[in-house]
């Protein structure tokens, strides 16, 4: 085995994400008149600095000599440096106490500033080369002490060439001075440190870049927090899916591209090559040609509810999981049946519609209270249930019809069947589900079973309610009025007009398929689709993955986590068995579900055995898609 290698740190914008003299000009400057100037020449000469252009010695005095700079302002920035930890150093902070013996930082900047960070990471002081700041008899800074070799060009290399570095010797920054510490010789490879500044000229001199700490303890072989380092991790967005989301992807450690408008499929096609997650919304189909042109496809965010747009099977069948936001709108469509339900109980609608003519007629004829009506609900689901809750507390009586088993909240009470809800409700809202056998659900029959001058809302789906058998019922003036806000034919877009029996009718409030259209509703869908996929992506987890078999995990704790999706025909299961066994795989925990089509295997097992046992898992017939998590 060869030596252990010792990883020589840089401090700002490498462990942490800030530069330490630009930070304590923040608190300097705080107020002073001229602070956006010295600001600006102090972020120019650091940038020259780092970009190897003006010398590193001349550049930290001239940058000092610019700071009204006290002991307090330094105590300030030491005092809450652990907050600014790179986020990738921070997660591996586990790297860093396994390993103390074999870090070094080396630094420009200042110990004062680094000593509590480097605790934090368990890193003791005398691991730590910097600069020594020099005060004057009032606290004011006044310079570095000039004779630690870090105060001077080419500093970090004379600091480290005389102490005996164990093994290969790796430097990691972000900086044009740590650059020359592999060009003097002292260190054996130069990793560009990318996660907080990318410096061309810096990358180009570095033998890799390393975009966070997983990657740079992937690429040298040592087992960081996850098994693949995220920074790699492709994941793109696509119809201005919320920020919620993208910050989420980001703060967890992956790479997110967005792109505002939805694609086509041939421009997909072109796009998808290396992406690990793509996110869409309802406008992108993906197809199967669009799944076969996916190489390192493992899961799609559906951000939105309805996931008709994808094909789940041919997904299903690359092992590529497919997750939507369910319930992420339902209280936006609750709140507007309420909201609805009044204003067609006192027919606003119509009222508002003849002022703006210009005609005020006050009235109290046919105005109704809400309060002690009865709300008949179809289909006591997600929205029905919530719709329940929400009515009862605004006076109403509830009674509901489902056509399976569904608990009754507070006061509500299941109707015998749909006609008997029929004949009791004064106001009758449907919430089924789009169910093809749902079509014309609500047609004359079902009209004229209702009672007299009874209200119909309709928010669920287009085809649930004939609507020329409604618009029938409301010119007839058997019902009072109506709120419709999903119709059978629904224009494509905003452009094209709206056709339907339903306009120009009294108290009948029409609404452009908006009921789950609200900001909080695609604020929650950002969130919910974002955590199912770091769900997926993270623990292998597939609770509400529409496509394979649901199996809810807990996270990998001091195992490896071996994920294999397979199709569901004979032998997979005996054969992946054998394969384990055979590979000696001492196995820690086991999950196994099945749907029709697929099966999903999690094996957690012990850390020690042989990486080439997993090819055997690989290959066994029938593997869709084998991953490993750590
Ligand atoms: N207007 C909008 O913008 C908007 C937004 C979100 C959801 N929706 C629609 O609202 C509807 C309800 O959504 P959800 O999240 O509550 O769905 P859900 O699946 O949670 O509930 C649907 C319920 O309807 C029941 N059901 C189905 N067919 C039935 C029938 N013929 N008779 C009685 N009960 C029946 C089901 O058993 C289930 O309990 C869906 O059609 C959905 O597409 C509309």
């Amino acid at each position: 085995m060869s030596a252990p290698a010792t990883f020589v740190f840089d401090f700002d914008s490498t462990l942490v994400r800030l530069e330490t003299l630009e930070a304590l000009a923040d608190l300097a400057l705080a107020g002073a008149p001229q602070a956006e100037a010295i600001r600006a020449e102090i972020s120019r000469l650091t940038d020259a600095a780092m970009a190897g252009e003006v010398e590193f010695g001349e550049a930290l005095r001239r940058r000092l000599a610019l700071l009204p700079l006290t002991r307090d302002h330094v105590e300030a920035l030491a005092g809450r440096i652990v907050d600014d930890l790179t986020p990738s150093v921070a997660r591996n902070a586990a790297f860093f106490r396994a390993n103390a013996d074999r870090i070094v930082i080396v630094s420009g900047g200042f110990r004062e500033i680094i000593a509590p960070a480097a605790a934090r990471l368990g890193v003791p002081s005398d691991r730590i080369f910097a600069n020594e700041l020099v005060y004057d008899d009032e606290g004011r800074v006044t310079g570095v002490d000039a004779r630690n070799p870090l105060s001077a060009a080419g500093g970090k290399a004379r600091a480290l060439e005389h102490l005996s570095l164990a093994g290969p010797v790796i430097m990691i920054g972000d900086g044009w001075t740590d650059a020359e510490v592999r060009q003097a010789g002292v260190a054996d490879r130069f990793y560009a440190f990318t996660e907080v500044v990318r410096r061309p000229a810096v990358i180009a001199a570095a033998d890799a870049e390393a975009a966070s700490m997983d990657e740079l303890l992937h690429a040298e072989g040592l087992a960081g927090r996850w098994s693949y380092p995220r920074s790699r991790m492709r994941i793109l967005l696509l119809e201005n899916v919320h920020p919620a989301a993208v910050e989420r992807l980001e703060a967890e450690g992956y790479a997110v591209d967005t792109v505002s408008g939805a694609l086509d499929e041939d421009a997909l096609i072109a796009r998808i090559r290396g992406v690990h997650v793509l996110g869409v919304r309802s406008k992108t189909r993906v197809t199967a040609r669009v799944l076969a042109a996916a190489d390192r496809l493992l899961a799609i965010g559906a951000f939105c509810i309805g996931v008709n747009q994808i094909d789940l099977e041919a997904a299903a069948d690359r092992g590529v999981a497919v997750f939507n936001a369910p319930y992420s709108n339902t209280r936006s469509v609750v709140e507007l049946a309420v909201g609805l339900t009044i204003a067609l109980l006192r027919g606003v609608a119509d009222k508002s519609a003849a002022m703006h003519r210009g005609t005020w007629n006050k009235s109290a004829a046919g105005a109704r209270e809400l309060r002690g009506k009865t709300l008949g609900i179809v289909g006591y689901g997600a929205i029905g249930s919530q719709l329940s809750v929400l009515a009862e507390a605004l006076g109403m009586r509830v009674i509901f019809h489902d056509l399976t088993e569904r608990l009754a909240l507070g006061n509500a009470r299941r109707a015998p069947s749909l006609a008997a809800l029929l004949a009791e409700a004064d106001v009758v809202s449907l919430h089924v589900d789009g169910r093809a056998a749902n079509g014309g659900l609500i047609g004359a029959a079902e009209l004229a079973a209702m009672k007299p001058h009874a209200l119909l809302l309709n928010l669920s789906r287009g085809h649930v309610v004939d609507v020329e058998a409604l618009a029938a019922a409301l010119r007839a003036g058997r019902l009072a009025g109506a709120a419709v806000d999903v119709f059978p034919e629904e224009p494509a877009t905003n452009a094209d007009p709206f056709e339907s029996p339903l306009r120009g009718l009294p108290n009948v409030i029409l609404t452009p398929h908006i009921g789950g259209s609200t900001e909080e509703a695609q604020e929650a869908i950002g969130h919910f689709a974002a955590e199912r996929l770091l769900a997926y992506l993270n623990r292998g987890d597939t609770n509400f993955c529409v496509n394979l078999p649901n199996v809810q995990l807990s996270e990998v704790a001091g195992a490896h986590r071996l994920l294999h999706i397979h199709r569901n025909q004979p032998g997979v299961l005996a054969d992946l068995n054998r394969a384990m066994a055979e590979a000696g795989l001492n196995i820690l925990g086991q999950h196994l579900k099945t749907d029709e089509g697929t099966g999903y295997v999690i094996v957690d097992v012990d850390r020690d055995y042989d990486p080439a046992a997993l090819d055997a898992l690989k290959a066994v017939a029938g593997t869709l898609r084998f991953r490993t998590l750590y």
